[in-house]
Parts: structure tokens; C-alpha cells; sequence
């Protein structure tokens, strides 16, 4: 076995003779030199000398506003930044990302997703996978109706009430962000569920609310070896044979989502209910593909259609947006900005829309996943910061919470605001009250509050000078701090499904500045094989050995406490 330092002596080494890193280019040294003769200037003063700093620095298309005009940028900001995006050769990977070509090149594979909601042909080693996309689209589509309309059937005669999706991270997260946000108004005839904890209260929860007889399981794993998908798998096989006897009988509740198709008809799917993927679709990127399966039967095929419809128009707007307009683009090369310029080290993502509250996990997976990278695409390592921590909860609520940090703690967080301008209910006063919350954060973020203005807030509410003068260091706000504001006309399929493909695109553009590979995820695999290794220690099957003294001492205290008995 190859030992950890030789690999990292390899890799150092070749790092010395490596390309020039991205810290090299002319545009990042220029970005240096600029965010140093930026560092005393004030957001609020750009907007007072400039009365079309909006004009400027906001863009719409698809049913988005983004304003990033309360980002701590000048339009020489963006140049640069655009410089640099064109040192990396941004358009040309956007191209090679288009044209099918192996773009994951630890895996040797293709990331093709915007094939998945494609009008037209796309080609992948010479032939069309949209024909493969269509013919799986029509499968879902017959399968969708059979059971919306109470044609296809549980093995006692009646009709499904209930699906329960289980599945994770790029199996789980998407379908689970799609159907929160919009299966609330869709009035659906099947209510849908999700599982991905392997943690037993997940699946017990939800199980018990259900009846076998109503209920569709789909089993959804690209690779249909996930060990926590084919766990809670088995689990609601064995549920669904408690009640239902016979093979032919519990076939009629199962369905499958993978690009390996024999193992979920091994595991006792039938051929024509399981749902093919591809090697060239990512997980975290295959909410389009057969793994909408759960939003297209909660919600029907036709709004399955706009969502994949809403991303497909961005796909088009970041294939073909000059650099300087394209949100993707944009809205990449300012957490970069943030990232490595300003120090950032977490964003927050800040939805002022209940129905959006699971679009910060869903993000923590497409961003962390995807561009939280040390080596770069030459196998060097990077001397520059990637990925940043992705995190947030919706507001209002988060302002009760941990806003004091966002306005006077010592660390920036840079934060995307996301508001919908039309709410789905009837009671306004409450959503222009959200709203005003949303403008008022966002304005105070940037302003903040000087001594002067404290003080003479302080006097107007008749507090004493010698009070004001005790008070002062705590009432000032330093102010400055970016938000970035995306505002949707209204949350439907069609501007969701815009929303999610902006991201997407934008942890690439990142990914090609970072000159990382956006589309593995080997760093998860460590933990996998060491908790295979520990399960039979756990179990007592296999002898607790080769630990460190942590892990040994854990494990011993743990299988002597879960017997509830005492050390
Ligand atoms: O462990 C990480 C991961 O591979 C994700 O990238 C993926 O979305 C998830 O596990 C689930 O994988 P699968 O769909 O193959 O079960």
C-alpha cells in the first residue's frame, strides 16, 4: 500500500514543477492590487457617488433579478474579475462542458445533466443522449399517470396515496427541495416522503404514519450500492412483506432510480419499474433525470416539464450571455471576489420564502460537494481557498437568531438574499412584511450605523451623554458587508427549476477558476470504508483492532452502553 507521505512528497514535487498557479495570472495579481486600494472604501458611499450603481451592477433574465450591487465591488471589480475569468478560459470550458466532453477527469466522464432538460440534440461520443433522456422521460410520464389516475394499483386493489422516496444526498436532496417547495399548493392526489437517514427514527417515522397497501416505495441510488439507501431499502421492503404477501405482490409497491438497473431488479424491483441514469449525469446534478421521479408524481408531469423547462432557459443564458450579463458567471466570480479576495470563509444563503427553507442543504451539496477541492485538475494542489462553508436557514427567522453575528461579528459572511415578489397565499400584509425584512437586512448590512448617527439615535430617545458615551461601541454597526439580492417574480416550477440550474452553472464557473474538477467527490469515500470496517467490529463479528486509542476506547464504551449495561 502506497504510504500517505510518499503520496503527498509526489504531489509536492510535481506541485513545484506544476503550471503556473491561478495566483500567477496577471488578473489575480491585479485583483490583489485592487482589493488593497479598495480596503477604506465604504458600500454606502459607492451608492451616494454613484446614483446608477444598481443600473450597473444588476442583471434580470428567466424570472431573476440578481442585484449584486451591495456586493463590496466597483465596476473595475468586474472587470478585473472578468479578466480573470477569461485568463481561465471560462468560455471555453463553458463550451467543452456543452459539447460532451470529459469534463470529470478522475472519472473519465462526461457531465452532461443540462441533457437532461435539452430542446434540442446533444452529443456524447458522437451520438445523441437526448434520445436515451426521452425514451426514460416517457417511461416516467406512463408510470405518472397509471398512478395519479389510480390505473396502476397496490396488490390489494388500491389506490396509491403515498410515496416514499429513499434515497441520499444527490438522490434525496433535490426531489426533497422541489416537492417541499411546491407540492404545498399542488392540491396532489400522492403525498410524497423522504428518507435518507440511515438513523432508524427516519424511516420508523415515517412508516408508521402509512399504510403498505397505499404505499409506492421508490428506491433511488445511482449506483445502487449505497449502504444507507439499500438499508432503509430493505427496511421498507420487509414493511411492505409484513403486510403483503408474495413477491408478485410487493413488486407492485417498488420502484427504481439507477445507472446500475441489474442491481435494483436483483434486489427485487421489476425491469419495467426501474428507471435508467447515466455515468455522465453527477448525483447532485440528476434532480431532471428519473430522480425528479417523486416531484413528477406529486406534481404531475406537466409541471415536471416547466421545472426542467425553467432550467433549460438558463442553460441557454449561460451558453450564450456575453460574460459581463451572464448570472452564472456573475454570481460565481463574486463569492471567488469574497472568497479569495476578501478572506470569506462561509456564505450564507438566506431565502425569505418558507417554501425555499431546504434550498441551504440542497446548496451545502452542490457547492461543498462539488468545489470543496484541494487538487487541481493537473494534480497539483492549490495555494488559494475553494469552496467556502454553505449555510443559511429562512428569514425571518434566522434574524432572531444569528443576524447579531451578520452585523457585528468580527468574521464576513457574505449572504445571497432570495425573495419571490408574488406570494402563493392570499394574506399580503405578511408578505410585505417579509419583504421589508428582506430590504431592511440587506440595507443595514451595507450601511450599517456610524458613531454619529448611533449617538444622535441614542439623544433622540432622551438617553444621556454619559449613557450614549458607555453605550457608543455597542450600537455602532461597521456596516459593508455584501449581499448579493435574488428576487423571482414568483416560486413556480418554472423559476425554481431557473434557480437551482443559476447554482449549478455558478459552482462551475467557480470549479474553472479554481482549476478543480467540480464533478467527483472522492473525499467522502474514507469515511465509507472505515465505517465498513467498524460495523462488524460493532456487531461482534470482527475484533476491534487498528484503531487509534479515541476510536478504540468509543467503540468499547459504546458496545458495552448499547447492551444498557454500565462500563
Ligand atoms: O457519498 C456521496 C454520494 O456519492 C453523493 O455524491 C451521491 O449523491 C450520494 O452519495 C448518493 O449516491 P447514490 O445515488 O449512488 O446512492
Amino acid at each position: 500500500m502506497l504510504d500517505l507521505q510518499f503520496i503527498s512528497a509526489i504531489v509536492l514535487s510535481r506541485h513545484i514543477v506544476m503550471a503556473a498557479s491561478r495566483t500567477q495570472l496577471p488578473a489575480w495579481r491585479a485583483l490583489e492590487q485592487h482589493r488593497t486600494a479598495l480596503a477604506d472604501v465604504r458600500l454606502r458611499r459607492l451608492f451616494e457617488e454613484d446614483p446608477r450603481r444598481f443600473d450597473r451592477l444588476s442583471v434580470a433574465d428567466s424570472g431573476i433579478l440578481l442585484d449584486y450591487s451591495k456586493q463590496a465591488v466597483t465596476p473595475d471589480t468586474m472587470r478585473l474579475l472578468l479578466a480573470l475569468a477569461r485568463e481561465c478560459d471560462l468560455e471555453n470550458s463553458i463550451r467543452r462542458l456543452f459539447s460532451g466532453e470529459r469534463v470529470n477527469t478522475t472519472e473519465n466522464r462526461a457531465a452532461l445533466h443540462m441533457a437532461l432538460r435539452a430542446a434540442k440534440p446533444m452529443m456524447l461520443d458522437g451520438s445523441d443522449v437526448t434520445r436515451d433522456v426521452a425514451a426514460v422521460l416517457s417511461q416516467m410520464k406512463r408510470l405518472v399517470a397509471a398512478v395519479r389516475n389510480g390505473r396502476a394499483r397496490g396488490a390489494t386493489g388500491r389506490k396509491f396515496t403515498d410515496i416514499v422516496n429513499i434515497g441520499i444526498g444527490g438522490s434525496d436532496l433535490g426531489p426533497r427541495l422541489v416537492c417541499d417547495a411546491l407540492a404545498r399548493d399542488a392540491r396532489s392526489p400522492l403525498r410524497a416522503h423522504f428518507v435518507s437517514n440511515v438513523d432508524g427514527s427516519s424511516i420508523t417515522s415515517v412508516l408508521q404514519a402509512l399504510s403498505p397497501a397505499t404505499t409506492l416505495v421508490i428506491v433511488a441510488s445511482k449506483t445502487f450500492t449505497t449502504a444507507e439507501t439499500l438499508t432503509n431499502g430493505l427496511t421498507a421492503r420487509s414493511w411492505l412483506e409484513r403486510k403483503l404477501r408474495g413477491k408478485a405482490a410487493i413488486a407492485r409497491h417498488l420502484c427504481a432510480v439507477s445507472s446500475a438497473p441489474a442491481r435494483a431488479v436483483e434486489f427485487g424491483v421489476p425491469a419495467e419499474r426501474v428507471f435508467k441514469m447515466w455515468d455522465w449525469v453527477g448525483g447532485r446534478y440528476s434532480l431532471w433525470s428519473a430522480v425528479g421521479l417523486p416531484i413528477a408524481l406529486a406534481l404531475g408531469m406537466a409541471r415536471f416539464e416547466e421545472l426542467r423547462a425553467g432550467a433549460r432557459a438558463i442553460d441557454e443564458h449561460f451558453a450564450g450571455a456575453p460574460l459581463a450579463r451572464n448570472l452564472p458567471v456573475l454570481l460565481g466570480l463574486l463569492e471567488v471576489w469574497n472568497v479569495n479576495f476578501r478572506g470569506a470563509a462561509t456564505r450564507a444563503v438566506l431565502p425569505y420564502d418558507e417554501r425555499l427553507r431546504l434550498l441551504p442543504s440542497y446548496l451545502q451539496q452542490l457547492e461543498m460537494e462539488s468545489c470543496g477541492k484541494s487538487a487541481t485538475l493537473d494534480g497539483g494542489m492549490v495555494d488559494y481557498a475553494t469552496a467556502p462553508v454553505t449555510w443559511g436557514t429562512p428569514g425571518t427567522d434566522g434574524q432572531h437568531a444569528y443576524f447579531q453575528m451578520l452585523h457585528q461579528g468580527t468574521a464576513p459572511v457574505p449572504a445571497d438574499f432570495i425573495a419571490c415578489c408574488r406570494p402563493h397565499h392570499p394574506l399580503r400584509r405578511h408578505h410585505d412584511m417579509l419583504l421589508a425584512n428582506f430590504l431592511a437586512q440587506t440595507e443595514a448590512l451595507a450601511r450599517g450605523m456610524t458613531p454619529d448617527e448611533a449617538a444622535a439615535s441614542m439623544r433622540g430617545q432622551g438617553v444621556s451623554e454619559a449613557e450614549i458615551m458607555r453605550l457608543l461601541p455597542h450600537r455602532v454597526f461597521p456596516g459593508n458587508r455584501p449581499t448579493t439580492s435574488i428576487l423571482l417574480d414568483a416560486l413556480n416550477p418554472r423559476t425554481l427549476g431557473a434557480l437551482i440550474a443559476l447554482y449549478e452553472h455558478k459552482v462551475f464557473v467557480q470549479s474553472v477558476i479554481w482549476n478543480i474538477n467540480a464533478f467527483d467527490q472522492w473525499g467522502v469515500e474514507l469515511g465509507k470504508q472505515l465505517a465498513n470496517r467498524i460495523l462488524p467490529e460493532l456487531e461482534g463479528a470482527a475484533p476491534v483492532a487498528g484503531h487509534d486509542a479515541s476510536t478504540l476506547a468509543l467503540i468499547r464504551h459504546y458496545r458495552v452502553r448499547r447492551q444498557g449495561r454500565k462500563a
